[in-house]
Parts: structure tokens; C-alpha cells; sequence
């Protein structure tokens, strides 16, 4: 099974993730996992902490010559803003974090709660879906996340091919599908970050190249669309998740719904398997399955918990009223999130893709994936 753990403090030494199960035999390229590094650092409207940290992996196991061994890989990216045992404690608990619950949970301090709970340890996360990328790029499965909604305000996407629309999606600053609206999603965090205050936003990833039968109708925990939602929502600061057409098929009447099956020949080859639905709705998953179309997830960001104009707290100590800590923050992260959510979601589908045609090496998978195309076809 394709799994990973991760471990580190946001001002401590060193964040860890392990990854255990990936196959044998997948060319690694370092680069395009500091790739996603940098990108997760990016975006308009980050904080102080994004200057100091220059992100790169160590890959420190699991590696040779280039290539997965089928050993536990262990990704470490150092924290260059170490300074934990210099730090003290929070006196007053930031609403919207971790930081009263956890306290009280562990019987201990704010900063103890909060180092972990940071999203700072996502650097890891997205190194290990980085991994999962190479993995599903063998296989021509393109996982591509973008900002679809800062602040209120939409990005409506431009029409262009996934080439054409990653171009743009890299030349943004906000990391929308309209370069267009960088202009005025900026001036809006701009004025929120001169305010005191913090923005949100929605997210959307997409997966093309799927094949059909990813995760089972069978058992709860292995339907790949609860999997999927469980990867996105633990998320820092994520608060909802919607596939397809999400909370809008509540809206609508089925025939509104639900996506018609058709048939055309000429697309026999590819992962659709020449089943063609004129739209999709459910997202590419029905009954926790693929289905052929591409996967599309959203996922909600609530505005960053920490304002520089502090909301109401109290004191641990006196139980006074007294305005929240401060810490250093970001007025929005929503486009560093955006790659957060496209590493888990990469992450989850190569485990679906390893569960379904796994075996020790890729050689492997690669001659079961071909064999199951071939069988699904005459079906
Ligand atoms: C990319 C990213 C960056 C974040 N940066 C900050 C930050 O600078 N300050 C902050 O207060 N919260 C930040 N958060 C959100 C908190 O980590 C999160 O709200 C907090 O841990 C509480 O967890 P919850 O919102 O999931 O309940 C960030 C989240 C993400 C995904």
C-alpha cells in the first residue's frame, strides 16, 4: 500500500515525510520536486517566512542512481527559520487556531500545539505528491490545480488547451486560469493586508488520463472519493470539499445531474475507453470508482486565523480579556494552497493507481495497466 507520514515543527530543526509502498524503478528528478517547493512558496500576499526559506528536498533514502529502489523513501527539507528552542510561549490564543483546544488537550502550551499544527509541514506533503506525479506522469495522468475564487471575487478560467492554461496558471501571480484578474484579486489583498485582515478562496484540481476503476464501490474506506475528501480537508485551513458538481447537485433535478453514457470507436484507446459523457458532473468518480473522465475537486480555504488586528482572547494566565498573539502570518495563502491540495490529490490517486495495478516495480504496474486496458476494451 502507497502511504506517507509526515513529522517537524514549523521552527524546528527539519520536516520529514516517509513514503512507504512506491513501486520500483521510477525515475526521480529532484528538480521537479523543488519545483513544487517553490511554487508552494509563491503566490501574492505570503508573509516574511517565504523569504527566509529557500525550500529543497534531500531525498535521504530510497533513492539509487536516479531511480526508487521499492524501499521507504525518506524526503527531509530543512527549516532554515529553526529557532524553536528560543521561542516562548503564546500568552493569548489565536481564535481560529489550534492554539486554546490544543493547550488544554495536551495539558501543555500554545507554542507546543501550534508548531505542528502550522501549515508550514505541508512543504512535505507537497514533496512527497511530488513523487506521486512522477509516478502518474508514466502514465500520463496530469494532475493540475488552480485559484478559482479570492476573496469573494471569481477567476473565471480562459478557454485553452491544459498546455496553454498551465502557462498561464504559472505566469500568475495568484495562480488563477485569467491573467486579467491578477490585477484586481492583488489590489483586494493589498487593501485587506492594510486592514489587518486575511482573505480565502476556492481551489480546483483536476486529473486527466484516468483510467477507469480507481478506488471500489465495496468498502467505506476504500471509495476514492471519501479518500480524496479525507486528503483535501486535512488540509490546513480547508473547510469544504466538493466533487463534480458538489453542493449544486442538491439544487438541481436529476436529469440536470446525473451524466448520459454515450459511445464513440475513435476514442477505444484512450482511458475513457471510447465511453463518452457529454458532461461531468460527478467529477470523473461514480459509486467511489473512476470513471474514465477526468477527477475534479474543489476544495474551500477559510481567510488565514491570524490577523494582524488581533480578534478578541483572553489571557491563559489571568483569564483576562486581552487581543490574540501575533505571530508572523501570511494575509493569503490561497495560491500556495492550491499546490497543497494538488500534491495530497496526486498523492491519493497514485494510491488508488497503485492499489488497482500495483506489484513491486513499475515494470509491473506497466504490463498490468496495459494488460487491464486491453481486457476493459472488449468489455
Ligand atoms: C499554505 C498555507 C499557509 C498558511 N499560513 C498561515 C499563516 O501564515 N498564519 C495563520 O494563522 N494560518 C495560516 N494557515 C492556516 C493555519 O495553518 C490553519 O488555519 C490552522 O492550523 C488551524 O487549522 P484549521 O484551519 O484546519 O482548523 C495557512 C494554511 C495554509 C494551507
Amino acid at each position: 500500500m502507497l502511504r506517507y507520514w509526515t513529522a517537524g515543527e514549523s521552527h524546528g530543526k527539519t520536516l520529514l515525510a516517509l513514503v512507504d509502498g512506491f513501486p520500483a524503478g521510477v525515475t526521480i528528478d529532484t528538480d521537479a520536486i523543488d519545483a513544487e517547493l517553490k511554487r508552494r512558496q509563491g503566490g501574492y500576499g505570503r508573509g516574511g517566512r517565504q523569504r527566509i526559506e529557500t525550500d529543497r528536498v534531500d531525498v535521504r533514502t530510497g533513492i539509487w542512481k536516479g531511480k526508487s529502489l521499492g524501499s521507504p523513501i525518506a524526503l527531509e527539507v530543512v527549516n532554515r527559520d529553526y529557532k524553536l528552542e528560543q521561542l516562548d510561549d503564546l500568552p493569548r490564543p489565536r481564535p481560529g487556531h489550534g492554539d486554546l483546544t490544543g493547550a488544554i488537550k495536551y495539558l501543555g502550551s500554545i507554542r507546543g500545539v501550534l508548531e505542528r499544527a502550522s501549515a508550514r509541514e505541508t512543504a512535505v506533503r507537497v514533496a512527497a505528491g511530488a513523487l506521486a506525479k512522477q509516478l502518474l506522469a508514466t502514465f500520463d495522468i496530469n494532475v493540475f490545480g488552480y485559484v478559482t475564487e479570492l476573496g469573494g471575487e471569481k477567476i473565471e478560467a480562459v478557454d485553452g488547451t491544459l498546455e496553454e492554461l498551465r502557462t498561464i496558471r504559472d505566469k500568475s501571480e495568484i495562480y488563477g486560469l485569467n491573467l486579467d484578474r491578477d490585477a484586481p484579486i492583488k489590489e483586494l489583498i493589498d487593501r485587506a493586508g492594510k486592514d489587518g485582515d486575511t482573505l480565502g478562496g476556492i481551489i480546483e484540481v483536476r486529473v486527466d488520463g484516468v483510467p477507469f476503476g480507481l478506488g471500489t464501490h465495496a468498502q467505506w474506506d476504500t471509495k476514492l472519493d471519501g479518500r480524496l475528501a479525507q486528503a483535501v480537508m486535512a488540509v490546513q485551513a480547508i473547510k469544504g470539499v466538493e466533487i463534480g458538481l458538489g453542493f449544486e447537485a442538491a439544487r438541481r433535478p436529476g436529469s440536470q445531474v446525473h451524466d448520459p453514457i454515450q459511445y464513440d470507436e475513435s476514442l477505444r484507446d484512450t482511458p475513457m475507453l471510447g465511453y463518452v459523457r457529454p458532461t461531468n458532473n460527478a467529477g470523473g468518480i461514480e459509486a467511489g470508482m473512476t470513471n474514465g473522465q477526468p477527477i475534479i475537486i474543489r476544495a474551500a480555504m477559510k481567510p488565514i486565523s491570524t490577523l494582524a488586528k488581533p480578534l478578541a482572547s483572553i489571557n491563559l494566565e489571568t483569564k483576562e480579556p486581552e487581543e490574540a498573539s501575533y505571530e508572523r502570518s501570511d494575509v493569503c495563502a490561497v495560491s500556495a494552497a492550491s499546490v497543497i491540495i494538488e500534491s495530497v490529490v496526486a498523492f491519493e490517486v497514485a494510491r488508488a493507481f497503485v492499489d488497482k495495478f500495483g506489484g513491486d516495480s513499475l515494470q509491473e504496474i506497466e504490463a498490468r495497466y496495459k494488460q487491464f486496458q486491453e481486457m476493459a476494451a472488449k468489455r
